[in-house]
């Protein structure tokens, strides 16, 4: 029995905001973010637009490209760091704005990382029976959490979400293999205070704002992600060269092509898309995905690698034969 994942979709707000409207309410330059971190532009909700709608966009359009409806859902897993509320989870949300009155729904809390932990969570509902098909959505309101004063964090943010169906298939005898093969999850609470932000209901009652040590994160971020891509790799026995795609979280070009570098990938089978989302935090490994299933690079049969790393520390990766 295979976890396969059988639709993609998106949803970005049409809000686009470029280096050089930055530029005129902080003391930044386009030359300075395309160099440090390779952003362009980033796309930011409307007032009034919730993390819970972007994720519902992204999971109609998941839903068309799988050819289903909601009728053949049996769990929503919402990765996010932003949630409309405390609490209901966004998934809850999602669930009653697509009608859908069966079933379960529930968020996933690891920051960047949360898609590839929603995609690890799926499979194991699917493989312990208690999912058929899951929608694995990763969607944030990143913007909510910036100090749009602070130079150092609020260029490298933009809002968004991206979505899968995975579908449980039981591989006849000799078919070929297909599916979620491996998943590597980490985390190391010890990191918590290089990334993260100052509020919550249980601190300050507010919603605070992100703080990060930029340079402190880089230097974790390549040996991390290598790590776990190597893992996951081994698990399943395989090696690097036998990858065609490599989908890691889109916080940084420099960090993406650190790693890619240290795999040995060449450029060409790498996914970038930091450029035109910016860090959409959990939806950015879903959004890179979209990208590349729509103009036709992932095609049915590829090896494909998400990767992800963020606030925690988390990291992870997940190893899918499309
Ligand atoms: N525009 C212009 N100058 C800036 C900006 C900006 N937006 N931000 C910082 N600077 C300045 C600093 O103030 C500093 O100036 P100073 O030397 O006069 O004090 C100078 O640039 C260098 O600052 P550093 O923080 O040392 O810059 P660095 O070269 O490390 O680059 C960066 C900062 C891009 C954040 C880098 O540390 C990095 O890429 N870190 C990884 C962090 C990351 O990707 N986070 C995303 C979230 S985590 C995740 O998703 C994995």
């Amino acid at each position: 029995m295979r976890s396969v994942v059988r639709g993609v979709g998106s949803y970005l707000p049409a809000k686009v905001v470029t280096n050089e409207e930055l530029a005129k309410t902080v003391d930044t330059s386009d030359e300075w973010i395309q160099q440090r971190v390779g952003i362009k532009e980033r796309h930011i909700a409307a007032e009034g637009e919730y993390t819970s709608d972007l994720a519902t966009a992204a999971a109609r359009a998941a839903l068309d490209n799988a050819g289903l409806t909601v009728e053949d859902i049996d769990l929503i897993v919402v990765a996010t760091t932003t949630p409309d509320y405390t609490f209901p989870s966004a998934a809850s949300l999602v669930q009653m704005k697509l009608g859908m009155n069966h079933g379960f729904a529930f968020d996933i809390q690891a920051v960047c990382s949360g898609f590839v932990y929603a995609v690890a969570t799926a499979d194991s509902y699917i493989k312990n029976g208690m999912a058929r098909r899951v929608l694995v959505i990763g969607a944030e309101t990143f913007s909510r959490l910036l100090d749009w004063t602070d130079r150092t964090t609020c260029v490298l943010f933009g809002d968004g979400a991206g979505a899968i169906v995975m579908e449980r298939v039981d591989l006849a005898p000799g078919e070929p293999e297909r599916g979620v093969l491996t998943s590597a999850l980490r985390s190391d609470g010890r990191h918590w205070d290089k990334l993260y932000v100052d509020g919550g209901p249980s601190t300050t009652g507010t919603t605070g704002v992100v703080h990060m040590q930029g340079p402190e994160v880089f230097r974790h971020a390549v040996g991390k992600i290598t790590d776990v891509v190597y893992a996951s790799l081994e698990q399943a026995g395989y090696t690097v060269d036998d990858l065609d795609w490599f989908v890691p979280h889109q916080a940084n070009k420099r960090i993406i092509e650190g790693a890619g570098a240290k795999l040995g990938l060449p450029s060409e089978k790498v996914i970038m898309t930091v450029d035109i989302h910016a860090n959409t935090s959990a939806a950015s490994v879903p959004l890179a995905l979209s990208v590349a299933v729509a103009d036709g690079r992932i095609k049915q049969g590829d090896l494909v690698m998400l990767e992800a790393m963020g606030g925690g520390f988390t990291w992870g990766a997940s190893l899918i034969r499309w």
